[in-house]
């Protein structure tokens, strides 16, 4: 088990529906820690930069316009194999394929307002985690062997 860190952000659709405590129950009651928080309104620069490996796509510019559109919450989650386990709560990214009992499975009807954008990788949560975060914003805990999930 290796301790990892993911980049999570709660899209303008969790706020405006009021989901923000049904998705962020989710990440806690799996066991995962909540280790930074910020609620901002993304500019489209850094949108732009967050989804640059989408900037081929045809679906790039609805894209941006979607997540530029209301606020987000953006969060650094923390555990043992966190970013494979939040892709897992995530569920597809395709609204139409994810699974019941996933966070896109149960919230989600359409692919561009998929409720929850997770890291894909180990390499892209240090690439995101860098852009919406200073190091000093995030919190480590639990410390040493303090687990109880
Ligand atoms: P996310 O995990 O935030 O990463 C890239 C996003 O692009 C993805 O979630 C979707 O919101 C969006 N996306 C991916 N594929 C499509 C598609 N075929 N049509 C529209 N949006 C898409």
């Amino acid at each position: 088990m290796e301790r990892q860190f993911s980049y999570v952000m709660l899209k303008p659709g969790v706020l405006q529906r009021r989901l923000v405590g049904e998705v962020i129950g989710r990440i806690e009651r799996k066991g995962l820690c909540i280790q930074a928080m910020k609620l901002l309104q993304l500019p489209r620069p850094l949108a732009e930069e967050h989804y640059r490996e989408h900037r081929a796509k045809p679906f790039f510019k609805d894209l941006v316009d979607y997540i530029t559109s209301g606020p987000v919450l953006a969060m650094i989650v923390g555990g043992d194999e966190a970013v494979a386990a939040m892709r897992q709560l995530c569920g597809a990214t395709a609204a139409a394929e994810a699974q019941p009992g996933t966070i896109r499975g149960d919230l989600a009807l359409h692919t561009r307002m998929n409720v929850v954008h997770a890291s894909d990788s180990p390499a892209s949560a240090e690439r995101e985690i860098a852009l919406f975060f200073k190091p000093e914003e995030m919190v480590n805990w639990p410390d040493g062997d303090g687990r109880w999930i």
